[in-house]
């Protein structure tokens, strides 16, 4: 069977190279894919904002599965189009993917369906905002409603600073409770009616070591997150993913995809932070080694409604760790353009090299965005897998680039705790 997969970061390509591995692959295409992505797919320049486009192409290569990466695609309706002209597809259509793109959408679904997450008002502006600021004391959490690529919250501790993030935005908002807790991502596949676990991990979003710095789109990632115990992985299953998915078939929009749920755990159980349609970047790089079944298979399964006739999907029981380079420069305008070189060592040393924002000037590889690599290593412990990793992020020369050195340090310090190393 032909695939198209559709976008250009490091976690495309790590699906790129998992379905790579199925029996059941004819040809991948990627679109627009990137270099690291070449190995495994023919690349196309195809406009994935241009759904007549991806649809013809879809009828002139045969593709019996076109796999969504990236939520914009996804909000934007490409999955309905497609399915219209049916075509099978992985992700969630544009009534689905509000779980993603309208955090007011998903704290009113949470409200009807009784599903645990931080008490919360809508405001349609900033006027209407400051009046309903006054209950929450603080901290507060104050959120843009749309899609905000990570940068859309503000966790604002005096009054000050509550007043000045609502004053900031432009349209509406959503005010929350803060929530305590310890954050962990856990991802469940669904073919509209059935739900299966496909792991957890957790992310590490500021850009800078100890957590500190701006929030990035992800900095590094580590699976499985040991904090989600198999007990709050069912809790939050129960109680979060699988209302939810009911929620979205009851209404006629069901989701099919990946529900990726942000989790705070909190000494009340697990309660929702955000939903995204779409694996997390880099949380991709992380779920991608350990798993251990048919991509394809699994998410053609999906697409065609019949998720219930698979065995559930089977993860390593290593840890997997991934640790991003990016330009420096980022989260703001990253530098481009400076060369890397490296990877083939870096792999050599047992690492996958999965790469997002690199080009090709010629036959040089040079950075061409914010997030630049993905360097990601496997072992027995967190502390294994981090040691591995940052092994081969040193074989590889990117001046042009940084990274964080502590990605998975919350499980470090357990394991050392625990004495297991
Ligand atoms: P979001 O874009 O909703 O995932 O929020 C980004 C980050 O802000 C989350 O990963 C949390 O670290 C933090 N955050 C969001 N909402 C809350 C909340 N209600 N309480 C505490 N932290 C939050
Ligand atoms: N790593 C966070 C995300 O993909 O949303």
């Amino acid at each position: 069977m032909n695939v198209l997969l559709i976008g250009s970061g490091g976690r495309e390509h790590a699906l790129a190279w998992k379905l790579a591995q199925s029996e059941r692959l004819g040809k991948l295409y990627a679109a627009p894919g990137n270099p690291g992505m070449a190995r495994h797919a023919e690349l196309v320049k195809l406009d994935a904002t241009d759904h007549r486009a991806v649809i013809d192409f879809c009828r002139q290569r045969d593709i019996g599965l076109v796999v969504i990466g990236p939520e914009a695609p996804l909000v934007a309706g490409l999955a309905d189009d497609l399915r219209e002209a049916d075509i099978p597809v992985f992700g969630p259509g544009k009534a689905a993917a509000q779980l993603e793109g309208s955090k007011g959408f998903t704290k009113d679904l949470c409200t009807r369906a009784g599903i645990p997450t931080a008490g919360y008002v809508r405001a349609n502006d900033a006027e209407e905002a400051l009046a309903k600021l006054e209950p929450f004391g603080l901290p507060v959490v104050i959120k843009a409603d749309g899609l905000a690529a990570g940068k859309g919250v503000v966790i604002a501790l005096t009054h000050a600073e509550s007043e000045e993030a609502v004053r900031g935005a432009d349209g509406p908002l959503v005010i929350e409770e803060f929530l305590e807790g310890e954050e962990a991502s856990l991802f469940a596949l669904t073919d509209g009616t059935t739900v299966v676990p496909f792991g957890s991990a957790q992310d590490h979003k500021r850009v800078g070591d100890g957590d500190t710095g701006p929030n990035t789109g992800g900095m590094g990632a580590y699976s499985p997150a040991r904090v989600l115990t198999p007990e709050l992985e069912r809790a939050a299953l129960r109680d979060i993913i699988e209302p939810t998915v009911r929620a979205m078939a009851e209404a006629g929009t069901p989701f099919v995809g990946v529900l990726y749920a942000g989790l705070m755990l909190t000494r009340q159980g697990p309660k929702l932070i955000e939903y995204n349609a779409r694996f997390g970047d880099p949380e991709c790089q992380v779920l991608m080694p350990r798993f251990e079944g048919d991509l394809l298979e699994l998410m053609l399964a999906c697409a065609e409604g019949r998720l219930a006739d698979l065995p559930a999907p089977r993860f390593s029981a290593r840890t997997a760790l991934t640790v991003v380079l990016a330009a420096k420069g980022y989260p703001g305008k990253p530098d481009t353009g400076a060369p890397i070189q490296g990877i083939d060592a870096a792999e050599a040393a047992g690492a996958l090299v999965f790469q997002a924002g690199t080009r090709l000037v010629g036959d040089e590889l040079v950075a061409a965005g914010g997030r630049v690599l993905a360097v990601t290593a496997e072992g027995p412990t967190v502390r294994w897998a981090q040691r591995a990793a940052y092994t081969a992020v040193d074989r590889i020369s990117f001046a042009g680039g940084f990274c964080r050195r502590d990605i998975g340090w919350r499980e470090v310090a357990r394991e050392d705790q625990s004495g297991s190393r």
